[in-house]
């Protein structure tokens, strides 16, 4: 059962070829290096460097820059960072806590910060209307009134996202509550961040990025994997109990993470934080921007072994560019204290959005053949407009949208200004555990319909709704949507679905 599942996520995801729509053209894999077999090699235990963590935010200021460090042996990158920082320094937070910094823009383009996944007003949260010039800054402040989960932050200048996040602008915001805080999960050294981005090996040691009409298409795909801006990273554990908080911060790489020896794991938390109990799982997709928290055992272990976190092949034809097989990290098991933490039986409670109180329904269909216009990502037909505004929703509303995916390639669809539930995907079956709980971006599969219920609650004001696939957002997949207090402008915008029954 859980194979053929596996298997049918795996050729649904992968490719139109099974779902009788004829061949899927070939999309440049040959410009991928190397082979799978020797990239694996060279993650044997003794080589590598170790796992790189980023510094811990402090100060007033986050200033964005161009700099010059060391990522790869040998040369330095240029990259772009806050803090000069790659990756960006984590801001650690409280659940009641005012947050406070001041953006310096020093880069040679205008910039601005989005913080995603956390709900805060429609002026805290970097649309590219509020872009700053060169030379500019812009004051941030607002209260986080948002359960404590992993959350991050990247620029968001309008055409510009893939580039400076590509560069390397991207941190984790973590928030903590006192209700996370009372579980016996791993703390300090045995919970740690790994921020999964992948790069182009052609291009060490720089993070060139020019897009190509197939990058335009499938997005900017490298074919090697940095963790904390790491390369050829490893990581010494001890044998006992480890929180992992992952954030796929690729432009555009679907992975589907596993240990080498398909030992299982625990996700215990997605998007917006804990989910309701851990769930065993030996292996998991996570999209673009998506985050996961897991908990890995190391206890099976032997000291003196070494288990591969990787990303498994997928995909069901030759063609399809996502699905590369990719070494992601090595642990080394060593003799070394290990945490006192055990694996809670339950993690929080999650109040379930009821679909009968929904108050309106909205449909987004990508409805596009790549194919023949491969530098176009429209969303209902409509490319990104930072002027007009494509839906209104009646604050504090409980809406259910539908991404409907009629296109050869994955979105992973992201909402500014509210985190939501999955209600159903066409491509059936019970929710998964990478699903559950809040999410902020939802993966949908090509030739997929997916549901979510979302109920809005940021102060009224203009958001986002986009693909996370960053060079589909860049070329206009991006919809803007304003949270409004009177009903009346509501009502004539709210579309209702021609046909029930396939909402
Ligand atoms: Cu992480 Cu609008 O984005
Ligand atoms: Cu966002
Ligand atoms: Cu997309």
């Amino acid at each position: 059962m859980k194979s053929s599942r596996r298997q049918f996520l795996k050729y649904a995801a992968g490719s139109g070829i099974a779902l009788g729509l004829g061949a899927v053209p070939l999309l440049g894999r040959d410009r991928l290096r190397g082979s799978h077999g020797s990239l694996l090699e060279s993650k044997l235990p003794g080589s590598g460097n170790p796992l790189r963590f980023p510094p811990a935010y402090s100060g007033t200021t986050l200033t964005a820059a161009v700099t010059q460090q060391s990522v790869f042996s040998g040369a330095p990158t240029e990259v772009w960072t806050f803090n000069e920082s790659y990756p960006a320094p984590t801001i650690r937070v409280r659940r009641g806590d005012t947050f406070s910094t001041r953006l310096i823009n020093n880069l040679p383009d205008e910039t601005i910060i989005h913080w995603h996944g956390l709900v805060v007003p429609h002026e805290m949260d970097g649309h590219p209307r509020n872009a700053i010039a060169p030379g500019a800054s812009f004051d941030y402040s607002f209260k986080i009134n948002q359960r404590a989960g992993t959350y991050w932050y990247h620029p968001h200048p309008h055409m510009m996202t893939g580039p400076q996040v590509y560069k390397g602008m991207a941190g984790l915001f973590i928030v903590d509550d006192d209700e996370q805080d009372a579980l016996d999960l791993p703390r300090g050294e045995f919970d740690l961040p790994l921020i999964i981005q992948d790069r182009r090996a052609e291009h060490i040691p720089s993070f060139t990025y020019t897009l190509s009409n197939d990058d335009v298409q499938n997005g900017y795909l490298g074919d090697m994997i940095l963790v904390n801006g790491t390369p050829d990273p490893y990581l010494e554990v001890g044998r006992g109990l480890y929180r992992f908080r992952i954030l796929n911060g690729s432009n555009a790489r679907i992975l589907d993470l596993a240990l080498s020896d398909n030992s299982p794991f625990h996700i215990i938390g997605t998007d917006g934080g804990l989910i309701d109990r851990p769930y065993e799982v030996s292996y998991m997709f996570l999209g673009p921007a998506e985050r996961i928290e897991i908990l890995i055992d190391f206890s099976r272990y032997a000291a003196g072994t070494s288990v591969l976190l990787k990303s498994l092949p997928f995909g069901g034809s030759e063609g399809y560019v996502q699905g590369t097989e990719l070494p992601v990290l090595r642990f080394d098991i060593i003799d070394k204290a290990a945490s006192p933490a055990s694996m809670p039986a339950t993690l929080t409670t999650i109040e379930k959005l009821d679909e009968d109180q929904a108050k309106a329904y909205r449909k987004f269909t990508f409805r596009i053949d790549h194919s023949v216009t491969p530098n176009a990502h429209p969303i209902n037909d409509l490319e990104f407009d930072m002027e007009r505004i494509d839906e209104r929703v009646k604050l504090g509303d409980l809406e259910i949208w539908t991404f409907e995916n009629i296109s050869f390639l994955p979105h992973p669809m992201h909402l500014h200004g509210a985190q939501f539930q999955l209600l159903t995907r066409s491509t059936g079956g019970e929710i998964e555990a990478r699903d559950r709980g809040w999410k902020d971006t939802i993966y949908v599969r090509p030739f997929e319909t997916v549901r979510v219920i979302v109920r809005f609650n940021p102060a009224p004001g203009l958001f986002l709704v986009h693909c996370h696939n960053l060079e589909h957002e860049d070329h206009g997949m991006m919809l803007n949507y304003e949270v409004v207090e009177d009903k009346s402008a509501v009502e004539t915008q709210t579309r209702l679905p021609d046909r029930l029954d396939l909402w």
